[in-house]
């Protein structure tokens, strides 16, 4: 596969006039993709019924002819006014039970079927009039599912939805109650109508109707999501996308993704180190300017097995964005550096945000391409430069990993809802895996628990899966030679109970949790030989032997054949340890990478990724601060 390079662009924001010189501009700076369309339903349909899509016919001609492959958006994040005047009840509700109002975006609750129903309606509108229009060349569903907190929502419409879907799920209200274990506090239910949503109780509702609802909301989306698919698919035969987000955890990704041919994401390297990860302020200053360097590679990969291998960077940073506590610029280098990164990790298209910044509304602070007065912006000009690079790279052909990590939606769903430790959290326990992984040089891929292809790893982590059984653990273990599970691993069933058989109710290993202890922030359980446990220790009995212990010759690490369960949330060094040990186990190579470097195999090139503004040398080369080294692998495939 070829990579290329995309924008996103607003025609509905620029006299139209203006509309041929840009078209010309994207392609002469050598983009091949423009996105359109996702935010201009107030334009296509300024009044029901009232369609206006002339314009709309005239953008697509215009970027098309220019050479230009369009992406065309469906507008139902942004439904104009007249939707909610329609629709008075279409609004997501928020905990507290206040309606979220008109004047931003997405502002409906996913459970609202008359909204659902304008939604296909506008999708099979734009279906039929540009399904096979030879300019559009693949369709984005809506925009950044989730985002601004809108998966949940507690409106009157989920209530009604969330009852149907628990009699589906359960059958009867018995069964409900023993699945629930309502029994406790006299919660049981005579009959599904009583059920409530989980929120506003006076002091925690039962876990089980949490997590159950986390699974409803969930579904939500996906069935949202399906609606426009099932429409657009009998109009069109270009692949159909959506952009997902950073660190966005309240839906289940892959069952969104399973729906749709490509996944693709929004990366803000900047304002996520600023506002979406828990790193000392050290660290935060060192790349203040450049991202976190394993934020984007780990969402690089997450994505590539979300879109079942094919995904793209449909946002990516190009300057200062809007939204952020503080919005400084990416150093120079860093928009090249961005984009090469994500074609290592097999990124197809790389697309910016946005074309020309907005003068006016909520944006206009946030950086483009241009400026709001028509001039190159410094990511323009890094743009043009990629163009070059990725014409001299040619095809980028992806390999598998050696190493997997398992990524569970539901699992966080789990722990946020008992958390039992505060600060102790799902996405950066992984995060964690992910980036010991890295710093030891390794390429990652991930898995969801429902797919993992026999024997094809060496390793693969399964860090905190709050539900395991048999079946999964059957197949953990057949698909590589080493699964590392835990800690809180096997901790609650389906219907958040401690499982009969206990805790983590392993078949392959001998080890027991006797006790959980939660511990605060500041205090870590040191490991003999270094390293420590922090915010969550499982305390284990079991013949299994113990391969790293604690001061107190419990376990912190047990295995036998093939398996192995860690008992406490590593901290940085602990991670260092049992990746070593891993490695060790499994016959890799660690290759101790220098801060900020970072490295990408390719089935024919190696990447050296450089965040630190300086130069490093690592294994007989000079990376250049804020830049990129390609190396051709000989032979291919092999390191
Ligand atoms: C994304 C969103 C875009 C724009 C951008 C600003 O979350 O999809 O529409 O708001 O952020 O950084």
């Amino acid at each position: 596969m070829k990579p290329e390079l995309g924008v996103c662009y607003y025609p509905e924001h620029w006299p139209e006039a203006m509309w041929a010189e840009d078209a010309t501009r994207m392609a002469e700076t050598g983009l091949s993709w423009v996105r359109i369309g996702e935010f201009s339903w107030s334009r296509m349909e300024p009044r029901p019924g009232d369609l206006h899509l002339d314009w709309l016919d005239r953008a697509i001609d215009t970027l098309g002819t220019a050479g230009l492959k369009v992406v065309l958006g469906t507008p139902t994040a942004t439904p104009p006014r007249w939707v909610l005047d329609k629709h008075p009840d279409m609004l997501a509700v928020d905990e507290q039970g206040n309606a979220r109002k008109f004047g931003s975006r997405r502002h409906y609750c996913f459970s609202h079927q008359g909204y659902i129903d304008e939604c296909v309606r506008i999708a099979r509108i734009m279906g039929e009039r540009y399904g096979r229009n030879p300019h559009v060349a693949a369709w984005q569903i809506d925009n950044e599912y989730g985002c601004h907190d809108t998966t949940i929502s507690y409106s009157p419409s989920a209530l009604q939805a969330f009852r149907h879907w628990l009699s589906t799920q359960y059958g009867t209200i018995a069964a409900l109650n023993e699945a629930w274990g309502n029994v406790f506090w006299s919660m049981e239910y005579n009959s599904f109508d009583q059920i409530e949503l989980p929120h506003l109780t006076v002091t925690d509702p039962n876990p089980a109707h949490v997590l159950a609802f986390r699974r409803f909301s969930s579904d939500q989306v996906v069935a949202f999501n399906r609606a426009q698919v099932d429409v657009l698919r009998s109009l069109t035969d270009a692949p159909l996308l959506h952009n997902y987000m950073g660190r966005t955890l309240e839906f289940d990704h892959f069952e969104v993704g399973a729906d749709l041919d490509i996944a693709t994401w929004d990366s803000y390297p900047i304002g996520f180190l600023s506002d979406r990860l828990e790193v000392d302020e050290a660290h935060k200053t060192a790349f203040l300017q450049q991202g976190d360097p394993d934020m984007q590679a780990f969402h690089h990969d997450l994505y590539r097995a979300v879109g079942r291998g094919r995904w793209w960077v449909m946002e990516q940073q190009p300057g200062p964005v809007n939204w952020a506590p503080y919005n400084p610029a990416p150093l120079p280098g860093m928009v090249r550096l961005w984009s090469l990164e994500a074609v290592a990790h097999g990124a197809e298209v790389v697309s910016y945000f946005r074309w020309r910044q907005a003068p006016f509304a909520q944006e206009q602070m946030h950086a483009g391409l241009l400026t709001p007065d028509n001039r190159p912006a410094p990511a323009l000009i890094e743009a043009r430069q990629t163009v070059d690079d990725l014409t001299n790279l040619g095809t980028v052909q992806q390999a598998r990993a050696k190493v997997a990590i398992v990524f569970d939606y539901a699992s966080d769903w789990a722990w946020t809802t008992q958390p039992q430790g505060a600060g102790f959290d799902y996405f950066e326990l992984v995060f964690l895996t992910y980036q010991a992984l890295r710093r030891a040089g390794f390429s990652v891929d991930f898995l969801s628990t429902t797919d993992i292809p026999k024997s094809s790893y060496a390793v693969i982590f399964a860090p905190g899966l709050a539900t395991v059984g048999h079946e999964l653990e059957q197949k953990l273990t057949a698909g590589c030679d080493l699964a590392i599970l835990g800690p809180r691993a096997g901790a609650i069933t389906h219907d958040f109970q401690i499982p009969e058989q206990g805790r983590p109710g392993l078949s392959g290993l001998d080890c027991h949790v006797d006790l959980v202890e939660t511990l605060p922030p500041n205090v870590a359980r040191p490991v003999d030989g270094g390293g420590a446990a922090e915010h969550w220790i499982d305390r284990l009995s079991g013949d299994a032997p113990n391969l790293l212990s604690y001061a107190d010759s419990t376990a912190a690490l047990k295995g036998a054949d093939g398996i192995w369960y860690l008992a406490g949330s590593p901290n940085k060094a602990l991670w260092d340890r049992v990746v070593a040990l891993a490695a060790e186990e499994a016959g890799l190579t660690v290759n101790a990478m220098p801060v900020g470097l970072r490295r990408r195999e390719t089935a024919d090139h190696e990447f050296l990724i450089n965040y630190n503004a300086h130069p490093v040398d690592w294994n007989g080369h000079a990376i250049q601060g804020c830049d990129v080294t390609i190396l051709k692998r000989n032979p291919p495939g092999k390191t």
